[in-house]
């Protein structure tokens, strides 16, 4: 499984030194793409594991988190 994500940001986000937590506690960067509060996680990767299968690709839309387009993936490059 894998997922196409409409970025448009042109630079890094940056993360303060007081945003690391001085409790020992961990701090999750979202990998799926999809979360509303990047670049930390926010816990809607939920979806992509509820919905995602193996050797599909998928198309969301970044305003609802829902899948638009499914498809065979072939591990290539997408128009
Ligand atoms: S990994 Fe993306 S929201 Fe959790």
């Amino acid at each position: 499984m894998a997922r196409l994500i409409r970025v448009e940001a042109t630079g890094p986000y940056k993360i303060e030194p007081k945003d690391f937590p001085t409790d020992g506690k961990s701090i999750f960067i979202c990998a799926c793409g999809l979360s509303n509060r990047l670049p930390y996680c926010d816990g809607t990767h939920k979806n992509c594991r509820s919905v995602e299968q193996p050797g599909k690709l998928y198309t969301y839309d970044m305003t609802t988190k829902q899948v638009m387009k499914e498809e065979i993936d072939n591990g290539g490059p997408t128009p």
